[in-house]
């Protein structure tokens, strides 16, 4: 009896600390990280911390998150959610439309020391304490706001969303790196499989939301497999994000 309690004990303990050890490997990444690498994990982490660190997300709205806004529940903590794709908050493309935020931008902060930019974070408005964003993940954080953010402005047009490369350069690196994953035509991954009515490829998310594409082809995509181009010239970026505007919606 005694026995087979204390065997049981030591497997519910070897699978909770294998689980514990792949949770850890995906936190920690390289056991060396170059400050290019913590940068861009910064950029995952921006873009959805919760499934970067694969945590348990808070179930309430984030209660610095407008009463106006148009999201509840978990998406309002997103650093994205309040801050846009474009960095820009309530004076970017967030100004307006279902993701209103009406928040200011994190573009003023550029180039700041990281400590001063983790003490925003830790802040009383912001709430992420050490449960929620533990110190490391804080820090590429920090640095992503500092050194990683793009001046979307420069490379896509405001009104016309197009990007400002060139769609035959960008062929090339797509075919290349993306349809590896994406196929050919951007659209072997379906973005939203749950409406099989609308779907979502690259070429859809490209034109609507061009800057969401850019800051993913740039970090890449929270929880996946998804390569980053972020050590890439930002002009091959945004060829890419070109030619990605021209790829099918079906
Ligand atoms: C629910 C909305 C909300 C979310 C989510 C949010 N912020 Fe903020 N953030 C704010 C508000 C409001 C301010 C300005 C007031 C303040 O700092 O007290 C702000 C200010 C900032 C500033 C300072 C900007 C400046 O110029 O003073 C930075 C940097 C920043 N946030 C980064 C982040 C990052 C990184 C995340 C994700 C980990 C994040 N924020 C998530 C609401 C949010
Ligand atoms: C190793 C495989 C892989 C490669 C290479 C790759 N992706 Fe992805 N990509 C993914 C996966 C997986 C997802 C997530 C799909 C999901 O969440 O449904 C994704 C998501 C995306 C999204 C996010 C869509 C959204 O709204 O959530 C965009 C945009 C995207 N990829 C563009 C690209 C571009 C452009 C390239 C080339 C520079 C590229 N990807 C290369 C695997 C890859």
């Amino acid at each position: 009896m005694i026995k087979k309690m204390i065997l049981g004990l030591i497997t519910a303990l070897s699978i909770s600390l294998c689980g514990a050890m792949l949770t850890h490997a995906m936190e920690a990444g390289p056991a060396k990280p170059t400050e290019s690498w913590e940068i861009i994990n910064g950029g995952l982490l921006y873009d959805n911390w919760i499934s970067t660190l694969m945590i348990s997300p808070p179930k309430k709205s984030h209660p610095a998150y407008p009463t106006k806004g148009k999201e509840s529940g978990t998406s309002t903590w997103r650093c994205k959610e309040c801050h846009g794709w474009d960095y820009k908050g309530s004076e970017g493309a967030y100004k307006k439309g279902a993701h209103y935020s009406g928040i200011k931008g994190i573009r003023h902060m550029i180039g700041m020391p990281v400590e001063t930019i983790e003490k925003v974070l830790r802040n009383e408005t912001h709430q992420f304490n050490q449960t929620l964003i533990p110190e490391t993940a804080l820090s590429h954080l920090a640095k992503f706001v500092s050194h990683g953010q793009i001046e979307m402005a420069q490379y896509i047009d405001a009104s016309t969303l197009k990007a400002r490369g060139s769609a035959p350069r960008g062929a090339a690196y797509f075919q290349t790196i993306c349809a590896k994953c994406h196929g050919y035509e951007g659209n072997e991954i379906n973005f939203k499989p749950d409406t099989p009515d609308t779907p979502e490829y690259i070429g859809t998310v490209a034109r609507k939301n061009p800057w969401e594409a850019l800051h993913k082809i740039k970090n890449g995509q929270p929880g996946s497999d998804m390569v980053s181009l972020g050590l890439f010239n930002i002009d091959d970026l945004i060829d890419i994000l070109a030619y990605a505007q021209t790829l099918p919606l079906k």
